[in-house]
């Protein structure tokens, strides 16, 4: 059940670009290279959104052109627009994630514009990057409820699905961008969403604020959804999506799928130096279960020497 699953790890990204402490350009890539460390391979590094948007994401080009790239690495960064894909391309990017949302809602309040507009602004998008061999993802925001509209229907998120992968999108992420879900409803989406785009290119974005994202992403790997983004420390949200809290934890989905006998090939104690490291950065405690019950351990063993 769980074998083949990869990580996303989007903690540089999603984790950072809602914190009031904007973390440096240095302190990023040192995050980074440090997640690199412990064996996470496919990292979203950045966004090129508008600094006025998200100032936390300011620097993403020296934070793309600083990582140390291996052959085993990918990559990826946001892109809104034409604009947000030059600057990409001009810093090396071989993977962008253009985002839309099924609610219209979010949409006008992340990106300004209709569900219906943005997926016109993402078409030359999505071309240019074909023709230029870029790698796109395509996430979709508020697939299991929104913060404006409320209740979000499947057939909403289906539609978009649809036409991104119809695009060329490569994978499509689903974004529980309030962490309201819980599995059934989980399930109910992917099973839908999959009646369109294969399950194994589907992504399961899933933030935590109800406490249910491990919960929703066993009952999507119950379904054979095989991609997984989660940030390290639980760190994230979206300045737009207010109240929501953050991405599951990385430590604990590796804790949960090492338990169920995939090996992920992340080495969890420089998993949890990484989180450590940034969480001092931004001044605040990890609240990935699995790093604070390591922490624990590590200070009792240290007192006991
Ligand atoms: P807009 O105001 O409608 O755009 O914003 P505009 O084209 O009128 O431009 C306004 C200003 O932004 C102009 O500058 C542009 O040059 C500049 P000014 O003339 O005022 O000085 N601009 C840019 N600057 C840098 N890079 C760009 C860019 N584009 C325009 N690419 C826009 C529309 C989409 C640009 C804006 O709303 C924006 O950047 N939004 C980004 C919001 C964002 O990043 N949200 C967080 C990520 S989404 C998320 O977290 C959810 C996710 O995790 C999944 C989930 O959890 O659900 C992915
Ligand atoms: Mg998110």
């Amino acid at each position: 059940m769980s074998n083949g699953v990869r990580i996303v790890e989007v903690g540089p990204r999603d984790g950072l670009q809602n914190e009031q402490t904007s973390v440096s350009v240095e302190g990023r890539i040192v995050f980074i290279e440090a997640l690199l460390a412990a064996g996470l391979h496919t990292i979203e590094v950045g966004a090129f959104v508008s600094p006025k948007a998200i100032p936390q994401m300011v620097g993403s080009d020296e934070v793309l052109r600083g990582v140390s790239h291996h052959a085993d690495s990918e990559f990826h960064v946001l892109v809104p627009n034409e604009k947000g894909y030059e600057a990409a391309r001009a810093n090396g990017a071989k993977v962008i994630a253009v985002f839309g949302s099924a609610s219209e809602g979010f949409s006008r309040a992340n990106i300004n514009c209709s569900v219906a507009e943005s997926i016109e602004r993402f078409k030359p998008v999505v071309a240019r990057a074909r023709a230029d061999g870029v790698k796109v993802r395509g996430y979709i925001s508020c697939v299991l409820g929104c913060p404006y509209d409320g209740e979000v229907k499947p057939k909403a998120v289906v539609d978009v699905a649809k036409v991104l992968w119809d695009l060329g999108c490569y994978e499509v992420s689903l974004g529980d961008t309030i962490g309201v879900g819980t599995p059934k409803k989980a399930r109910e989406l992917l099973r839908a969403v999959a009646g369109y785009v294969p399950m194994t290119h589907l992504a399961m974005h899933f933030h935590d604020t109800y406490g249910q994202a491990l919960a929703n992403l066993y009952a999507g790997m119950e379904e054979g959804a095989r991609v997984i983004d989660s940030a390290a420390g639980g760190l994230g949200g979206c300045p737009y999506a207010p109240g929501a809290t953050g991405n599951v934890a990385t430590e604990d989905v590796v804790y949960m799928l090492e338990g169920l006998g995939a090996a992920t090939g992340v080495d969890m104690t420089k998993l949890v130096q990484a989180t450590n490291e940034i969480s001092k950065l931004i001044d605040c405690s990890p609240v990935s279960r699995v790093a604070t019950a390591l922490n624990a351990k590590r200070r009792l063993a240290n007192k006991r020497e």
